[in-house]
């Protein structure tokens, strides 16, 4: 059985639905601090809080777990900067404890959301994975902190692990049964369509003189569904090689901020007010991965590589949460 720690949230729930339609079993760990239950429609849950050490070990002795894929951990860069405890003690000891309980019952295979983030200030586009890791936030640092556990821990006690570097998730499940659900939402697709719907008063682009074509910050939109692909084929690799490796997940493509919004409106029809302001600190102007090494080694190929299709699943789904 796989073990999906944070499963009730946006990316565990989509890898759920795909573990389950490729025949894996799975037990979904989550404490629903962030997530949803009713994103969990596969699999066996238990609500649990990775702080529970007891509780978590509970879990790997009445359960057949051959591998851990571990999405848990706090997400906003922003009160990572205000309140960086909470996010060292979620994002790094937490995963300790997570660590800790599988070394314990012998699991050694464990698949671990990490972050383009780690990088911090882009030195070369596109960013590949022997790129620096200088990240510039607490949640970078969390990240970069618990990829160094995992190096020493397969040196050390044989744990061999498949870190996976996304670049921005987005999009949702094509059939909209579940999809991208955050609350608070700092994430720039889903706050456009909340102004598509009305529930923002507008959309606010933070620089708009930037060193890219339009002036607005390039990033790097990478669908959920492709993402959740890698997990399987990140499975299958450790199950074949039993060695580990650290993946960048991107599309290589870059979308603007102006092109964004200019999809939004395409795909909904719908006209919002947007606002031009300065900058934010610690805003690259480009961030763009490549994943040439995912697509060597994994075979990983993402099919949604137009902005469009990846908005059209996300208003989808935006819709159905707001039951318009
Ligand atoms: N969303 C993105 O664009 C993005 C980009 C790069 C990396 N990531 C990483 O991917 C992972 C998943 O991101 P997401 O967008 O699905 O986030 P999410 O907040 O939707 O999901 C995280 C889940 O973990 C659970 N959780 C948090 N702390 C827990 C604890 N102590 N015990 C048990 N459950 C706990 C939450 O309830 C939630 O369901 C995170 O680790 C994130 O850092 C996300």
């Amino acid at each position: 059985m796989i073990l999906i720690v944070g499963g009730a949230g946006y990316i565990g729930s989509h890898v759920n639905k795909a573990l389950n339609e490729a025949g894996y079993e799975t037990i979904i760990l989550d404490n629903l601090s962030y997530g949803h239950k009713e994103s969990i429609k596969w699999g066996t849950f238990v609500k649990c809080d990775l702080a529970d050490v007891n509780k978590v070990d509970e879990i790997f002795t009445k359960y057949d777990i051959t591998a851990v894929m571990h999405f848990s951990s706090f997400i906003d860069v922003g009160e990572s900067v205000t309140n960086p405890e909470k996010y060292y003690y979620n994002n790094v000891v937490n995963t300790m404890n997570l660590l800790h309980v599988m070394l314990k019952h012998d699991v050694k295979k464990f698949i671990f959301s990490s972050t383009c983030a780690t990088y911090g200030i882009p030195q070369k586009i596109p960013l590949v994975e022997d790129h620096p890791q200088n990240p510039i936030n607490p949640y970078g640092m969390t990240k970069l902190m618990v990829e160094k556990i995992l190096h020493d821990y397969d040196e050390a006690y044989g744990l061999k692990s498949v870190i996976l570097r996304y670049f921005n998730a987005s999009g949702a499940d094509k059939t909209a049964e579940i999809g991208e659900w955050h609350n608070p939402e700092t994430h720039l697709i889903p706050l456009i369509l909340d102004a598509a719907l009305g529930k923002r008063e507008d959309i606010k682009i933070f620089g708009t003189d930037y060193d890219t074509p339009d002036g607005t910050c390039i990033r790097d939109y990478i669908h959920v569904t492709d993402l959740a692909d890698a997990h399987i084929r990140s499975l299958k690799y450790l199950e074949d090689n039993n060695e580990s490796n650290q993946f960048n997940l991107g599309n290589g493509l870059g979308f603007s901020v102006r092109e964004v919004i200019e999809s939004v409106k395409n795909v909904t029809g719908r006209d919002f007010k947007v606002t031009e302001t300065t900058r934010r600190e610690g805003d690259p102007a480009i961030l763009i991965g490549s994943s040439e090494k995912a697509n060597k080694i994994l075979g990983w190929n993402p099919q949604y590589t137009n902005i469009d299709q990846i908005v059209e699943t996300a208003w989808k789904w935006h819709q159905k949460l707001n039951q318009e």
